[in-house]
């Protein structure tokens, strides 16, 4: 069967086999690739457990998808093509096969430092081409890359590479994003005192900043290149891998504890994110994609490195952010490299909305083809301006509903094919069952109806597991409803049969497209000194989408409360990252409790929203009194 269905027709075609015959379908797309070995069985699974393995007994390296097999037909054509976040800096092209060579020889670099299959290797780095290519030659060994976010503190580094026991670091002496420097060795320093577990870190000189280099531990990304080189090792066998063998881990947050880290297996990944990548924005050989996400996150991972690759895309890597050095950049980078499609958050278009047409209108912007949004529910304001001024009518907004948990895309029109309607993400992919379900799990059934979304069967891309925790795997995913895979999202489904995303129904909040659990923020802001118990909420928020809301008690009332609502923002930013520093911090002297001690979040969030006067039922609060103090002194 072939990857690419072409028009509707075809969709309904595709759908359908591939729910009467999971196996059969998924089967057929999985030799589009290339194996080293075939599967004995396309799928195996059960969700009670859960166990999902997808092509058992293949083997496989994703390397030579991304890289390898394109070198017969595409060795000339850019792989990548990078922007800096100056915008004077002279961009950088890899050709498919200057990118393998890359890859290799930095492979190389990993196996000569003591990387081998298996080990884990945590990434902390800029958005420049070289992480892209330590991504890649992670796999090629097939050692499991760990990548961080580069807004992350060294703390929540430090807990990441504690959990995974990474044996190695890369990172770069800094990062510019707009104008500001983030010193990223220094930050990976001070997280490396508790890792005693990392015995190599490898710097990347990118800010040229100071750094310091502890000799035995530490190497330049540069001198190791050249010494590969110079050995002559510029070339590395692609490490054979089962098809269920990690890929890679990514951490990412829940209602409850700490990160959890998501993993993602080598067969079943390749296949979803490539299916998905190729389907949904319809890529035309020779078009220049521009997904403008951060490889820390998944949306990164699928579709700027691994989708794009396998189908011989030449992606753009942007390093800096939509407003350096003006709130044009996004359309200068569009109209500089002819960018066809663009894939970008609702976040990031209502920033750029605000600042007016003027950065738009003298930006060629024809080339445009597709356009995406991800991450977060687009508010109608948003779509509509997407689609006038920067799709000028033309183009199809493709706006994808997933997970980092699901590997890829589970809901989207396809670019020119489905047909779209503001803030849907309309219908599901192939190979994707989704259901609505009350609270009790009972199946919604019809259209016209809304309730939780949850997945009824597997795909080649769902996660398999959280990293040396199985069990939490089982409780966060698959135990809320019997059989079945739990978003964590609320959903509604028109009377055509659309599905509209309407954000989650959980404590986890959605800041800006990212992840961000309640329970983690109200434990930074607990460590503040004073600080003896915190609730945090989200709240509509117009360019975040939401915003964060702290309400604190503190052991004596702060004699300057401003500054010290700014020491509890500072210690989140030291503790988690500034992506959860809290928007506005309330101190209260009680927090609405049931009898049995639980924080009526319910309440609180109606407060944040500013609905005060439909609170609902407070009769079970312990001291209903509580809420008249908070709702008078709301921010
Ligand atoms: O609530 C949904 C929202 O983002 C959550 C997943 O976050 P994360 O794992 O960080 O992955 C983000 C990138 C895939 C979802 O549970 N979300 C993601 N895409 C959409 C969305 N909400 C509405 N519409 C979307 N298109």
């Amino acid at each position: 069967m072939k990857l690419q269905v072409e028009n509707f027709e075809e969709y309904e075609k595709a759908y359908q086999y591939s729910v009467e015959n999971p196996e059969g379908f998924w089967g057929e797309i999985a030799e589009n690739f290339v194996w080293k070995k075939k599967w004995n069985k396309v799928l195996d699974w059960n969700f009670k457990e859960p166990k999902i393995a997808w092509y058992q007994g293949a083997t496989l390296n994703i390397t030579e998808n991304c890289l390898d097999r394109h070198l017969a037909d595409k060795a000339d054509q850019p792989a990548i093509v990078w922007e800096s976040n100056e915008p004077n800096e002279a961009n950088r092209t890899y050709t498919y096969r200057e990118l393998h060579r890359e890859v290799c020889t930095f492979a190389q670099v990993l196996k000569q430092n003591g990387a081998k299959k298996g080990d884990r290797i945590c990434l902390y780095m800029p958005m420049v081409p070289e992480l892209a290519i330590a991504v890649l030659a992670c796999a090629r060994i097939g050692a499991i890359h760990s990548v961080v976010f580069g807004g992350f503190s060294a703390q929540s580094i430090a807990d990441r590479i504690q959990d995974a026991q990474c044996s190695m670091v890369i990172t770069a002496d800094g990062s510019h994003r707009g104008n500001k420097e983030i010193f990223l060795k220094h930050i990976m320093d001070e997280a490396i005192i508790s890792c005693p577990c990392v015995k190599k870190v490898i710097v990347l000189e990118r800010s040229m900043s100071p750094v310091s280099m502890i000799k035995g531990r530490d190497l330049f990304w540069n001198s190791e290149m050249d010494r590969m080189r110079s050995l002559g090792l510029t070339d590395c066998t692609a490490e054979e891998m089962d098809a269920e063998d990690p890929l890679f881990i990514l951490y990412t947050s829940g209602s409850t504890g700490k990160p959890k880290g998501v993993v993602h297996t080598c067969g079943g990944y390749m296949v979803f994110t490539a299916y998905t990548f190729q389907n949904i924005f319809q890529y035309q050989p020779g078009e220049m994609y521009f997904c403008t996400a951060d490889i820390g996150w998944i949306t990164g991972h699928s579709y700027i490195v691994y989708g794009p690759l396998i189908q011989g895309a030449t992606s753009l890597i942007f390093e800096g952010i939509p407003t350096y050095p003006d709130a044009g950049r996004f359309w200068d980078i569009v109209d500089k490299h002819d960018v066809n499609i663009l894939y970008t958050a609702p976040t990031a278009i209502r920033s750029l909305m605000q600042f007016g047409l003027d950065y738009v209108k003298d930006k060629d912007l024809s080339s445009l083809r597709v356009l995406g949004s991800v991450g977060e529910p687009i508010n109608e304001e948003a779509w509509n301006w997407y689609n006038e001024h920067i799709g000028k009518g033309n183009c199809p907004i493709v706006d994808t509903w997933w997970q980092t948990e699901t590997g890829g895309i589970l809901i989207s029109p396809l670019a020119n094919i489905t047909p779209t309607k503001p803030c849907y993400a309309t219908l599901p992919l192939p190979g994707v069952q989704p259901i609505l379900v009350d609270e009790k799990g009972e199946e919604i059934i019809g259209n016209g109806v809304s309730g939780n979304l949850c997945i009824k069967f597997p795909w080649p891309g769902i996660l398999r597991t959280t990293y040396g925790d199985h069990e939490r795997c089982r409780t966060n995913y698959f135990a809320t409803y019997e059989n079945l895979y739990f978003t964590g999202d609320g959903c509604m489904r028109d009377e055509g049969g659309y599905y509209r995303i309407t954000g989650r129904v959980d404590d986890v909040m959605n800041i800006s497209g990212h992840r961000i659990g309640t329970a983690e923020v109200e434990n930074a802001i607990n460590m503040f000194t004073d600080v003896i118990e915190s609730a945090v909420v989200g709240y509509p928020h117009d360019i975040k989408g939401q915003g964060i809301y702290a309400y604190v008690i503190m052991a004596s009332t702060p004699k300057d409360p401003v500054m010290a609502r700014k020491d509890i923002a500072a210690t989140v930013s030291q503790i988690i990252g500034a992506i959860a520093r809290p928007d506005k911090i309330q101190f209260v002297t009680g927090l609405p409790k049931t009898r049995s001690g639980k924080i009526m979040r319910r309440i609180l969030r109606k407060i944040a929203e500013g609905d005060i006067n439909n609170l609902g039922d407070t009769s079970t609060l312990l001291d209903p009194s509580v809420v008249d103090k908070i709702k008078e002194e709301r921010l």
